[in-house]
């Protein structure tokens, strides 16, 4: 009961996103067939069409940033698959496996140097931190349960 216990708070939640690219592509079954293959558990996932507003709310830490436009408009160009990820440290090990932001400098083996094609276009989105992570879960997610 103990050793029980103590897994249990390693357990971790992150936000993932199929983006609309790699949903385009019909990458989806195979990119999920990756989070399965890795440990995670799917706590919560639904396939949506976001507004250019709703990118825009999910996307407000780079406001400033000259991609802004670019990105929040990308994001809505079709329907991408919105996910919450469960396993221990679940925020690392979502970020290892999607590879780096940009596809050219991602490791051999990581989705987005499978399915990337651009920086922009880099077919998968991840929390990078617990506060940015309990933030998007939240977003999309409202009322999720963290613990069980
Ligand atoms: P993501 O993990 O979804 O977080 C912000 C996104 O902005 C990032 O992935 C990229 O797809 C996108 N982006 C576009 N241009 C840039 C850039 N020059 N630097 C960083 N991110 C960028």
């Amino acid at each position: 009961a103990h050793l029980l216990a103590y897994n249990r708070s390693l357990m971790e939640m992150t936000f993932a996103i199929i983006k609309p690219d790699a949903v385009r592509a019909r990458h989806t079954g195979r990119i999920i067939e990756r989070i399965e293959e890795a440990g995670f558990t799917i706590r919560a996932m639904q396939l949506r069409h976001l507004t250019v507003k709703e990118a825009e709310g999910f996307y407000a830490v780079h406001k400033e940033r000259p991609f802004f436009a670019s990105l929040t408009t990308f994001m809505s160009t079709g329907p991408c698959i919105l996910m919450a990820l469960e396993s221990e440290d679940a925020i690392k090990k979502w970020r290892g496996l999607m590879g780096a932001t940009d596809p050219a400098k991602a490791d051999a083996g990581t989705l987005r140097k499978e399915f990337g094609a651009s920086i922009e276009n880099n077919a998968t989105h991840g929390s990078d931190a617990p506060d940015t992570a309990a933030f998007e879960l939240g977003y999309f997610f409202p009322g999720i349960q963290f613990a069980r």
